[in-house]
Formats: structure tokens, sequence, C-alpha cells
């Protein structure tokens, strides 16, 4: 089966996790990829946001969350009360999955499957060790399923404080939409606002 386990260092915090993770052969993913995209924050922050997969504009630059939809993330955070910058930012998985018609041409984002989850599993298990957040928040249902399982449903748990156990540790979640739905969605100023309702029961978690 995929998986990066054998590519995640016992030690060494963050540094060393990034660094190695720019070597994983876990899974396919890594091949078409420019590069992978580790999870960005300090080491002592006290909420992990998990998202999907890098994006265009991720793959390219190197970091999570850097494109458009991760400019809508940080807005709906700060109307939130949660400080963007005090925030750790990661994804279930760690390289761009895409398609594209012809070489130049648009490569358009695509979804993960099960496998590619499950293999880039214990580079978030290494984060949350690391880490150590106090609270989870979930964006979107490939991340749902990645740390929550198959069974997990966006709409039924949105904006609720879960209690779970994952990857052998006891860890408190807030699951909401992935930001890039409020970009699609046909009402975007009533999914926006959705999303900071969700967020603003993570900030009251917080505090
Ligand atoms: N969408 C994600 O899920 N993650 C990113 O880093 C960017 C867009
Ligand atoms: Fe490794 Fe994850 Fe990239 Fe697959 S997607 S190669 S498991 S880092």
């Amino acid at each position: 089966a995929y998986t990066a386990e054998p590519f995640v260092p016992g030690r060494g915090g963050l540094p060393a996790l990034r660094k190695a993770a720019a070597g994983c052969r876990g899974c396919p993913l890594h091949r078409d990829a420019t590069q992978v995209v580790f999870g960005a924050g300090n080491t002592d922050a006290r909420v992990m946001l998990v998202g999907e997969q890098p994006g265009d504009q991720e793959d390219r630059q190197g970091k999570p969350f850097v494109g458009p939809a991760g400019k809508l993330l940080d807005r709906a955070l700060a109307d939130a009360g949660i400080d963007p910058g005090e925030a750790y930012v990661t994804n279930a998985v760690k390289h761009f999955k895409f398609t594209q018609a012809e070489p130049r041409k648009r490569r358009i984002h695509k979804a993960p499957n099960l496998r590619e989850m499950t293999a880039c599993g214990p580079w978030l298990a290494a984060e949350l060790a690391v880490v150590e957040p106090e609270l989870i928040v979930v964006l979107g249902a490939t991340a749902g399923k990645a740390l929550l399982g198959s069974s997990f449903r966006v709409t039924q748990v949105r904006g609720t404080v879960l209690e779970e156990e994952i990857h052998g540790r006891p860890e408190r979640l807030v699951p909401t939409v992935h930001p890039s739905a409020v970009l699609r969605s046909d009402d975007r100023e009533a999914a926006y606002q959705g999303l900071v309702s969700d967020l603003e029961v993570a900030a009251r978690a917080l505090s």
C-alpha cells in the first residue's frame, strides 16, 4: 500500500519534518507536482487548520493557502477573531493533484482519493504530535474524511465541537466548509457568513 511512513523522521520537530517531506515518495502524487507543500506556522500554535491539498498557487510557491482560497480563509479567520498568523495551516495531502489537457494548459485540481489520503496521513499525524494544537479546524469533506473517517459528512457536524481520538491522541475539532466551496457558491455572501460563524465557534472554544 502507498504510505509516507518510512519517510517520516521520528525526531527533530517541524524543521526535520519539513525537510524530510521534500523527499517523500509515499504515493505517486510527488511525480507531477512541482514540490511538496508542507504545513506552515509555529510549533506553539493553539489552532491547526487542515485543508485538502495544495492548489495551483500553493504548488508553485511551496506554501499552503496562498491562493484565492487562502486569501478568503485569512479574511474569514480575522472576521471570526482568530489571528491567521497564530494558526498552523496544513493539508491532508501534501502534493498537488491535477489534470492537464496538454502541457502549458491550465492545471485543474483533482480531489485526492482514499489511498492518497491514507498514504499522506503519517505527515499529518507527525504535525499533530509536534504542534499539539488545542483545537483542529477541519476545512471540508476531504480533511474530514482523512481525520475522522469515510462516514464524515460536513453538513451534519459543521460548527460543532467534536471530541475524537485522532492518530491515538484525544483531540477537539470544529469542522466547517472548505473556503473553495465558498468561492464556488451561488450565494457567496451567505456561504461566507456560514464559514465565519463556524470559525466563531472555534474562536470561542479557544478562549
Ligand atoms: N486548498 C486547500 O485545501 N489547501 C491549500 O493549501 C490551498 C487550497
Ligand atoms: Fe508523500 Fe503525501 Fe506527497 Fe504522497 S502526497 S508523495 S504521501 S507527501
